[in-house]
């Protein structure tokens, strides 16, 4: 029996062998205290033990005995009232997984030194990792409250009109910073069951039998469930249904993330003893480990239709003959790794069979739409009987467009009829979801004697992985934009996306672009040394400027800013001692001719302005865009706006917050509804608006914004490929160690919705990139990843560079969301090519594979 206190509260526990968090969370459902990693790597279950900032995940409760933790729910009031107040008005949250634990560092550091240097502050971080923020503005935040503790300043009344270009303080920030904003993992649903899937021992094996006696006899156990279960469709996939939920007897996995059996049971400890007692046969067969061998023509084929997913083709002019016309060639090879998105909130859901006869589930994804459309096919549901709520989202990056838990909860439900969570282990999580493509790139360009490009060729390989997920776009993106945001005719693009037995790869920040610009950059900076200017100057002669076609025949729009970009930066280039530059662009929708509708209702209740979009935060703050716009075009306080959650029964249909889309395209539909409101209001000059409210009780506005696009390979001289493109400059500096010490980043975005927003978004965009050029990496040997949370390589407090962001603006007419262009994903795109030339600067050494070598961060 231990006896501790918590919060100041005498507590026993006699479980002693119990994990401290799990009691805190389990036991006493401390919300604040997260499992980023349950491995001691992550920081999101800092408590203070004893007044010394701790990772809850290590120790048992034995280890607290006789000592006092403390979490943020045991803040003084007006620690919390400060803490709240700074983290937003620093901007300082985002997704929020990280942020409690961020608060407890922060106490336990200005606790014993309240007068801290930013550096001071770096160190009492070092122990938490945050995925989204680039940390500047969490240090920001921290500093501030130190300053309130000191002063005993009250807290300043805030009010904001919402409108653009405001920095309203995120909707979501107090609760995220405080831990009462709920997380899937942080429901408890009463009569809950647990569900736990085994995973394949091998990448690629027949499964000659399944047996579940043992299991089924546990006394914990509620139900083993096999492929043979499965009352619908067995394949997932949003584009390509090629992922078997569940690996049925008789067929062959396909990587060690399948699974082929799901273990239900009454406690929570009790899954992993059940899955132990499942007995699986297997054949084991040769895993296909990369793409060439996926290409032999002896390969076995993977999927019904072999083993080449996508072949893309973009071709625009004579590239041969500019290539072999052309002054300075410059032919590379690049090799760019599988990476991770590592967003701290490991996948969870919880579906809870209703009385009604429907399916509840409760997610933490980037669509869910997406979620019940594949929960529907699997259960052999219509769509009526299925209903998702989105729960706040702890990071996606792309890593939770596809089903991970949310299938395997639905369908244990569904089964067992009572509540199921599933919850993935970290562990489980790198193993399971889809990764950054892996991509191998040939890839040559060429210019004339003034440096002005003339050509660009490149064979792209992609390794796609187990599953299809999102490979084909990917892929279609990578090639869309290889030849950079730059105004020449000539290009011949081949790419292909090949199935291989290792992990899947789709959607992540930058969908594609991350890797076919790391090649165009780094060639580039070898073509200004041919002709002798500096890599700078090569960006600003070629930079796509107004009114002239982009390499796939798009003309730039009036708003194009690139060439403000670069001279934004050319100080910062030029009066470094050592740095690299990079330039990229990034669309923002799914473009290329796919159908994409945002969506959005305005509806009137109790007085209040609900804003509904199924539209997903994953970190971004799309409640606090929606709310910007709809403030913009409606002209009222964001005090009477309700921004809805995610929620099929509520909120229509916006699409999947990927490829940098939701602020333009539910920012739109959350304006055209707003101004169905608006002409309302209008209706009655003079009268207050609460008035007006009143009267429309029960009305509902809703709006659809649906552009269109050209398909690829489209005959018109200048497809329209995508509805709007930011642009990107990007200068960063190394010492003489080769330590990133600075980024200066310059990004035409469009009209700013939120700038602290903006600029938070950039400066993790830069860490993240920073983590991908450098220290990052997801290495798989013959199929199976050989990866821990903390071998990942992400970056920490003290690994983050000082970072000076400018935004750009150049008028033109955008056609949506009052010209805005999002910025998830341009953010991570230029870094690591920027660093790759401050390298070569450096030492000479043309780093042709990331993450580089001999390095500051990476010795060979
Ligand atoms: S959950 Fe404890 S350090 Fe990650
Ligand atoms: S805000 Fe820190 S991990 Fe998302």
């Amino acid at each position: 029996m231990a006896a501790f206190t918590v919060n100041g509260k005498a507590v026993t526990c006699d479980k002693e062998n119990k994990k401290l968090l799990n009691y805190l969370r389990d036991d006493l459902r401390l919300t604040s205290v997260k499992e980023g990693c349950g491995e001691g790597a992550c920081g999101t279950c800092m408590v203070l033990l004893d007044g010394k900032a701790t990772r809850a995940c290590i120790p048992t409760v034995a280890k607290a005995e006789g000592k006092s933790v403390v979490t943020v729910e045991g803040l003084s009031s007006r620690e919390k009232e400060v803490y709240a107040y700074c983290f937003a008005a620093a901007g300082a949250v985002q997704c929020g997984f990280c942020i409690p634990g961020m608060v407890i560092s922060a106490k336990g550091l200005l606790d014993a030194n309240p007068s801290p240097a930013r550096a001071d502050v770096k160190k009492a971080l070092r122990g938490n990792i945050c995925r989204c923020t680039g940390y500047a503005k969490i240090e920001d935040a921290i500093l501030m409250a130190a300053e309130f503790f000191r002063d005993g300043a009250p807290i300043p009344k805030t009010s904001f009109t919402g409108k653009l270009g405001e920095d309203l303080f995120r909707l979501d920030a107090s609760e995220k910073t405080l831990g009462t904003g709920l997380y899937a993992d942080d429901l408890v649903v009463d009569g809950m069951a647990y569900a736990k899937a085994l995973r394949a021992k091998h990448p690629r094996a027949k499964v000659l039998s399944i047996d579940a006696f043992a299991a089924e006899n546990h006394p914990d156990c509620v139900r083993v469930i096999t492929a043979a279960d499965v009352p619908g469709d067995i394949k997932l996939g949003h584009l390509v249904k090629d992922w078997d939920a569940l690996i049925a007897v008789g067929e062959i996995t396909r990587y060690v993330g399948d699974a082929v059996a799901i273990a239900v049971t009454n406690t929570k400890d009790a899954l992993d003893e059940v899955l132990s007692l499942v007995n699986v046969d297997y054949e084991e067969l040769k895993p296909l480990a990369s793409p060439t061998e996926a290409l032999a023509e002896s390969a076995p084929k993977l999927h019904e239709n072999g083993n080449l997913l996508s072949l893309q083709k973009l071709k625009r002019g004579d590239a041969e003959k500019a290539i072999s016309s052309a002054k300075h060639v410059v032919s590379k090879h690049y090799s760019l790794p599988f990476t991770e998105h590592a967003f701290m909130e490991p996948e969870c859901a919880i579906a809870v069979p209703e009385e009604d006869g429907t399916l509840l589930v409760y997610t933490g994804g980037q669509s869910v739409y997406d979620e019940q459309h594949e929960i529907c096919g699997l259960l052999g549901l219509p769509e009526e009987k299925v209903r998702i709520k989105s729960m706040l989202v702890g990071g996606g990056f792309g890593g939770k467009e596809d089903m991970s838990v949310q299938h395997h909860a639905a369908l244990a439900a569904w089964l067992v009829k009572k509540p199921v969570k599933v919850k993935l282990s970290r562990e489980e999580s790198l193993k399971i979801h889809p990764k950054r493509h892996a991509m191998e790139i040939d890839f040559t360009t060429a210019c004339d004697e003034n440096g002005i490009i003339t050509a660009v060729k490149a064979d792209i390989i992609s390794d796609t992985g187990a599953y299809a997920s999102l490979g084909g776009p990917v892929l279609q993106r990578a090639c869309t934009h290889a030849a950079g945001p730059y105004n020449f005719q000539n290009v011949d693009i081949v790419g292909k996306a090949v199935y291989t037995n290792n992990p899947p790869a789709g959607a992540f920040r930058g969908f594609g672009v991350t890797q076919s610009a790391f090649a165009m950059e780094c060639n580039l900076n070898l073509l200004a040394e041919m002709v002798g200017i500096s890599p700078w100057e090569i960006r600003f002669r070629n930079a796509i400027r107004p009114g002239q076609p982009l390499p796939n025949g798009q003309i730039a729009d009036e708003s194009t800013a690139l060439e403000e970009c670069l001279l934004a930066v050319k100080d910062a280039y030029e009066n470094a001692k050592c740095a690299g530059i990079a330039s990229c662009f990034k669309n923002a929708g799914l473009g290329v001719g796919v159908p994409d509708t945002g969506r959005c209702t305005i509806s009137i209740e109790s007085g209040k302005i609900h804003v509904r979009s199924s539209a997903a935060c994953i970190g971004q703050g799309m409640a606090t865009v929606l709310a910007q716009m709809v403030c913009e075009a409606v002209d009222v306080p964001p005090a009477l706006l309700i921004v809805e959650a995610p929620d099929t029964s509520r909120t229509p249909n916006s699409g999947t917050t990927t490829a940098s889309r939701q602020t333009v395209f539910s920012g739109e539909a959350a304006v055209l509804a707003a101004k169905k409101l608006r002409a309302e209001l209008d209706k009655a000059p003079g009268k207050p608006v609460e008035e007006i409210l009143q009267a429309l009780e029960g009305c509902e506005f809703y709006a659809e914004f649906k552009p269109e696009t050209d398909t690829m390979g489209s005959n018109k001289p200048f497809p329209v490929s995508h509805v709007a493109y930011g642009y990107a400059a990007q200068v960063t500096e190394v010492d003489e160690a080769g330590k990133v010490v600075k980024v200066t980043a310059a990004y035409d975005v469009g009209t700013l919705v939120n700038p602290k927003a903006a600029e938070g978004q950039i400066e993790g965009g830069i860490v993240m990139g920073v983590g991908y050029g450098l220290t990052e990496d997801y290495p798989v040997e013959g199929g199976y990843p050989k990866v821990k949370y903390g071998t990942l390589g992400l970056l920490r407090a003290t690994d983050a560079p000082e970072m000076k962001t400018i935004i750009v603006k150049r008028d033109g007419k955008l056609p949506a969301a009052y010209g805005s262009k999002g910025v998830g994903e341009l953010a991570t795109i230029p870094t690591a090519p920027a660093i790759q030339g401050a390298y070569y600067k450096l030492d000479g050494v043309f780093r042709q594979k990331l993450p580089m070598e001999n390095t500051f961060y990476r010795k060979k």
